[in-house]
C-alpha cells in the first residue's frame, strides 16, 4: 500500500506540472516527508520522498521518487566540506538511500531535506523567474509578496542553497516561500495541500502582478520589414530556410529538428529589443542547458530574398561558432570536460518563426518549449524592470558542471538510425507501411506519404505519437504535391536524409491489352513519381551538406521478364535505372543510391488484394490464396516473401554496415535464378 504522504505528493505534483505555468516540462521538483517502519528494526523512521532526477511532475509515479533517510541526509551537514567542494554531497546522498532507494537523487535533493518542512515545491514558473531576473528582483520580491516570500540572491543548485535556504526559512517563520535570482521558486506548506496552494499563490500573485504593472510593449515597437509574413508565405519561408538551417545546428553532430511560428514567438522577433534580450540569453539552468546560452538570430528582414537570408546565415553561423568557443575558451579550466559542440540549438527567424534542435524530436521539440519559457520571462522581467539573467561564467559554471558531464555520459546508446529523418512514399499499406515501421524502431522519424491522407495518418499512429511519425498527403506523380509532401517533412522533423521511393502499383495486362492510360499511370506513378521525389529530396540532402540514402522498392520485373507485365516491368526497370544513374550524379554530396528487387510479397500488399493477385493466380492456376504458398514453391530457398523481409533489406542498406555502398539492388525474392543480377 502506498504510503498517504507518498500519495498526496504524487497527486500534487501531477496536478502542478500539468499547467505549463507552474513549471517547464521536467522542471522543478517536490518532495514529502514522512515515517515508515524500518523493516530492520521494526521501528519508524523518518524518510523524505523527492521527485529523481530527469522526470517529469506531470506524469510523476512512484518509481521516479528517491526515498532517503532524513536522519541520515541531514547529518551530511555535520560532515560538508563547504561550497568549493559541495558536489561531493552528491554522491554522498547515495548512502542515505532508504531501501533500494528508488529513482537517482537529483541535485535538489539537498534543497527539499534541509528545510525543515514536511512539504516542499521548488519550480521554475515564467512568472517567478520574470520577478527572479528582474534587476531589482529582490525590491519586487518585498514589494510583490511582503514578508511571505523571500529573496535568496543567485547560487548555483547543489547543498549549499538548499542550506541557504534552510537558514532563510528558520529565520522568516512567517515566509511560505521563496524566490532564487536568476532561477525560479521555492514554496513549502505543513500538509501537501498548503504547499500546492503557497507554490500557485505565490506563481499566480507574481502573473497577476506583471500582469497589472508591466509598462506596455516591453519589448519595444515592432521593427520595419519584421512582422510575421502571412501564414502560408512563412510556411514556404520556413521549409525554404529549413536545409540550411538544419545544416547549420548539425555541423558538429546531425540534429533533429522542430519549428514553430507561434505568436508569442513571431511577435518577440518582430520587436525592437528583441536583438539586446537575445543577446542577453537565458537564465534558469533547465531552460540553457536545453537551449544552449544564446540562440543565433537572423538579423535580415523577414522581407530579405531566400537567397540572401541562406548567405547571411551561413555568415552568422560561422560568426556562432567563433563566438561559443570563445565563451568555452574564456571559462573553461584544465578540468573542464571538452567543448560539446559549438552549433546553436535555437534558430530564430523573425517574421518565420523558431527552429530548435536536440538529439531526437522529443528533444529538439523541447528546446523550443522552453525558448518559448525563455521569452515569457524577458517579457515579464523587462515589463517590470531590466532583464538581467545570471552572468556567463555561472551558466558555464553549469553548463560544463562535471555532474551535468556524468549525467550526459549516463544517456543510453542511441540507436542506429536516431537524427535520421525518413520519408517513405506509399507508406500507408504492405511493404511502406513495414519500412517505415522498422526505420522508426531504429531511431528514425518518418514521414508516412500516401494518396490518402487520413490512411497516411493511421498508419503513422500505428507507428508511435506525433514525434516518431506523421502521415501526409502525397501523390509522387504530381510535381506540385511532391513538392508540399518534402515542405511537410521539412517543418515536421527540421530536415530530410532518407528517401523511400516505394509507391506503387500494378496492372497485369499483355501487350495488346495494355491502352494509354495504364501505360501512362503505371510510368506516372513509379518512374516519374521516384523521379519527382528524388529530385525535390536531393535539393534539400544537397543544401543540409550532411549526405543520405535514396532507396527504390523496384521489382524482380526490373530485370525478369515474364507475359502480361509490358507496362509495371518497363517502368519497374526505368526505376532500377535511376538507382544507378542517381547513385552515379549524387555521391559526391554523400548521397547513396541503392534499390530493392522483392517478389511474391502477397500477405498485406495492396496490389495483390486490388486484383492482380487474383489474377496471377488466374495466370499460374492456383487459388488466390494459396499465391504467397505458390510463390514460395517457386524460389530457391522455397520460403515465402513478407513485407517485414522486404523493410529488413532497406534497413540493411541505410544502417551502419554499407555506408560504403551505392547503386547496389538487393534481391528480396527468396532466389530467383532467372532474376540474378550480373
Ligand atoms: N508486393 C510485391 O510482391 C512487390 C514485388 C515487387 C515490387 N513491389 C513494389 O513494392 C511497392 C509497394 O507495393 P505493395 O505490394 O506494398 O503495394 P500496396 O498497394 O500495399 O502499397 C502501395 C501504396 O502506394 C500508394 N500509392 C499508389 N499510388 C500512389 C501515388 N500516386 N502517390 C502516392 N502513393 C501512392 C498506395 O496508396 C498504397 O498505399 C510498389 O512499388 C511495388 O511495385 C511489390
Ligand atoms: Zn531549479
Amino acid at each position: 500500500m502506498t504510503n498517504p504522504d507518498v500519495e498526496a505528493l504524487l497527486g500534487r505534483s501531477n496536478r502542478l506540472g500539468a499547467d505549463p505555468k507552474n513549471t517547464n516540462y521536467a522542471g522543478g521538483n517536490t518532495s514529502a516527508k514522512g515515517t515508515e517502519r524500518d523493516p530492520v528494526t521494526g521501528e519508524d523512521v523518518e524518510l523524505v520522498w523527492v521527485k529523481g532526477s530527469g522526470g517529469d511532475l506531470g506524469t510523476l509515479t512512484e518509481s521516479g521518487l528517491a526515498v532517503l533517510r532524513l536522519d541520515r541526509l541531514r547529518s551530511l551537514v555535520d560532515v560538508y566540506p563547504g561550497v568549493e567542494r559541495e558536489d561531493e554531497m552528491v554522491a554522498a546522498f547515495d548512502y542515505c538511500l532508504h531501501g533500494k532507494g528508488g529513482a537517482a537523487p537529483s541535485i535538489d535533493t539537498a534543497m527539499h531535506g534541509l528545510v525543515d518542512s514536511p512539504h516542499v515545491d521548488h519550480l521554475h514558473p515564467d512568472s517567478g523567474i520574470a520577478v527572479a531576473t528582474a534587476a531589482d528582483g529582490e525590491h519586487l520580491t518585498k514589494e510583490i509578496f511582503g514578508d511571505k516570500v523571500v529573496w535568496v540572491p543567485w547560487r548555483r543548485p547543489g547543498f549549499q542553497l538548499g542550506l541557504d535556504i534552510a537558514a532563510i526559512k528558520k529565520a522568516s517563520p512567517q515566509a511560505v516561500g521563496c524566490v532564487l535570482g536568476g532561477h525560479g521558486i521555492t514554496a513549502w506548506g505543513d500538509t501537501s495541500e498548503e504547499a500546492e496552494r503557497n507554490s500557485l499563490w505565490i506563481i499566480d500573485t507574481a502573473a497577476r502582478y506583471v500582469d497589472r504593472h508591466s509598462k506596455p510593449e516591453p519589448f519595444g515597437p515592432v521593427l520595419d520589414g519584421y512582422a510575421a509574413l502571412p501564414e502560408a508565405e512563412r510556411r514556404a519561408r520556413a521549409a525554404a530556410l529549413v536545409p540550411t538551417i538544419r545544416s547549420i545546428a548539425s555541423h558538429d553532430r546531425p540534429m533533429v529538428g522542430h519549428f514553430t511560428d507561434a505568436d508569442v514567438v513571431l511577435d518577440f522577433l518582430a520587436r525592437a529589443e528583441h536583438p539586446r534580450l537575445t543577446a542577453l540569453g537565458t537564465s534558469c539552468p533547465d531552460h540553457f542547458l536545453r537551449t544552449k546560452v544564446k540562440p543565433l538570430v537572423m538579423d535580415l528582414p523577414a522581407t530579405a530574398s531566400v537567397e540572401d537570408s541562406v548567405a547571411r546565415l551561413r555568415e552568422l553561423h560561422t560568426a556562432y561558432r567563433a563566438d561559443y568557443q570563445a565563451y568555452y575558451d574564456r571559462h573553461a579550466t584544465p578540468d573542464s570536460p571538452a567543448i560539446r559542440g559549438a552549433d546553436p540549438l535555437i534558430v530564430l527567424v523573425p517574421g518565420v518563426g523558431m527552429f530548435s534542435f536536440g538529439k531526437d524530436k522529443q528533444t529538439a521539440r523541447v528546446a523550443g518549449e522552453f525558448y518559448v519559457n525563455a521569452i515569457n520571462v524577458m517579457r515579464g522581467a523587462e515589463g517590470l524592470s531590466t532583464y538581467t539573467p545570471i552572468d556567463e561564467a555561472e551558466k558555464f559554471r553549469i553548463e560544463y558542471w562535471a555532474l551535468e558531464e556524468a549525467k550526459l555520459r549516463r544517456m543510453p546508446k542511441p540507436k542506429p538510425l536516431a537524427t535520421r529523418i525518413a520519408l517513405v512514399t506509399g507508406a500507408a499499406s504492405g511493404i511502406g507501411k513495414a519500412i517505415a515501421q522498422r526505420l522508426a524502431s531504429e531511431g528514425a522519424c518518418v514521414v508516412v506519404a500516401d494518396l490518402d491522407l487520413e490512411k497516411a495518418q493511421a498508419a503513422a499512429a500505428d507507428i508511435g505519437g506525433t514525434d516518431v511519425a506523421v502521415g501526409v498527403q502525397v501523390d509522387v506523380s504530381d510535381e506540385a504535391k511532391v513538392g508540399a509532401a518534402v515542405e511537410a517533412a521539412l517543418l515536421a522533423f527540421g530536415g530530410l536524409d532518407l528517401v523511400v521511393n516505394n509507391a506503387g502499383l500494378s496492372l497485369s495486362k499483355s501487350l495488346l491489352e495494355t491502352t494509354v492510360a495504364d501505360w501512362d499511370l503505371q510510368h506516372d506513378v513509379m518512374a516519374k513519381g521516384s523521379f519527382l521525389v528524388s529530385r525535390a529530396a536531393a535539393a534539400s540532402m544537397i543544401e543540409q551538406r550532411l549526405g543520405g540514402d535514396i532507396v527504390y522498392i523496384s521489382s524482380k520485373n526490373s530485370v525478369f521478364a515474364g507475359p502480361n507485365n509490358i507496362a509495371y516491368s518497363a517502368t519497374k526497370a526505368d526505376q532500377a535505372h535511376q538507382v544507378r544513374l542517381l547513385a552515379a550524379e549524387l555521391g559526391e554530396h554523400g548521397i547513396r543510391v541503392n534499390g530493392i528487387n522483392p517478389d511474391g510479397v502477397v500477405r498485406g500488399s495492396g496490389i495483390f488484394a486490388g486484383g492482380w493477385g487474383a489474377n496471377r493466380a488466374a495466370v499460374y492456376g492456383v487459388e488466390e490464396k494459396d499465391l504467397g504458398k505458390f510463390y514460395a514453391q517457386r524460389t530457391l530457398l522455397k520460403r515465402e516473401v513478407l513485407p517485414e523481409h522486404v523493410a529488413g533489406a532497406v534497413f540493411a542498406l541505410v544502417g551502419p554496415d554499407l555506408t560504403q555502398t551505392t547503386g547496389l539492388h538487393i534481391p528480396v525474392d527468396a532466389g530467383v535464378a532467372a532474376a540474378f543480377l550480373r
